[in-house]
């Protein structure tokens, strides 16, 4: 039976002048990987931000398990489930690959209002625990040889991959990848690729993610959707956006 996960309804958002996402709706049932697709300047960031409470949406709904998120504080939001990574990564450079991840469960546990007044540190006990999840998650994102590496020392793409382990260590149902391949080289894009659909088959997440690579959304996404100036102008499997006019004259520029 299809859960539905998030929904977006009619959502819109006026920087002044300018609609940068308008009228957009789109549904993710729990387990879809789900594409999000179109040109620079499309609006497909500020989804997200709408989607994580970093800006208010000027009208719509954005509906996460039957709940309008829509407004809600961004820490409010990650602790219902969702999580993201950034187009621009943003680690904690001075820290190690392991520390990173660490900070990403160490923030599941902080979330209560209570421990954050008394700002309680975790136990000696729960420390360890936090640091045996963290290195576990290492390991499924390929990256527990490089665990006391400092991360501004990572390569770039083994970088993009800690944001992923990082935003997976607060435990998401729902997570959303801002052009996680970019930068990356056909090998690395290939991993990333396996290392996404694990994260779906094996642990459950719901995937929603941004990429420009075609390749890379279309040998991956169930189904993908695609902005211009804001606005759908398709969404359905990959095959049928593939052949797809409109898209194919926004964004395609020709049948790929
Ligand atoms: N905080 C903001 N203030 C004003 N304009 C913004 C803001 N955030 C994004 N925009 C504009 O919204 C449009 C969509 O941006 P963005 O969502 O980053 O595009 P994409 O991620 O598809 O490349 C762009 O024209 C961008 O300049
Ligand atoms: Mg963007």
């Amino acid at each position: 039976m299809n859960e539905t996960v998030l929904t977006l309804t009619n959502a819109t958002i006026r920087f002044g002048g300018l609609v940068a996402v308008n009228n957009v709706s789109f549904s993710l049932q729990k387990g879809d990987l789900f594409g999000l697709i179109g040109p620079n300047g499309a609006g497909k960031t500020t989804c997200f931000n709408l989607i994580t409470g970093v800006y208010r949406p000027t009208s719509g709904v954005i509906d996460f398990k039957g709940q309008n998120i829509g407004g809600l504080p961004p820490a409010k939001i990650a602790t219902l489930g969702i999580c993201r990574t950034f187009q621009n990564i943003r680690l904690f450079p001075a820290l190690s690959v392991l520390e990173n991840v660490v900070v990403g469960a160490f923030l599941r546990h902080t979330t209560s209002l209570a421990s954050a007044l008394c700002y309680l540190p975790p136990s000696i006990k729960e420390t360890r625990a936090l640091r045996q999840e963290a290195f576990e998650l290492l390991e499924v994102m390929d990256l527990s040889d490089v665990a006391s590496v400092r991360s501004a020392d990572l390569p770039y793409g083994k970088q993009r991959r800690l944001e992923i382990a990082r935003a997976m260590a607060t435990q998401p149902e729902l997570i959303l990848l801002d052009e996680p391949a970019a930068g990356m080289n056909q090998k690395e894009k290939e991993d990333l690729q396996s290392t996404v659909r694990r994260i779906r088959d094996d642990f459950g997440k719901t995937v929603l993610l941004i990429e420009h690579d075609m390749r890379f959304v279309m040998g991956l996404c169930e189904r993908i959707f695609v902005l211009d100036h804001g606005e759908e102008i398709a969404q359905g499997p990959p095959e049928a956006i593939r052949n797809d006019p409109k898209v194919i004259e926004a964004y395609l520029g020709e049948a790929v």
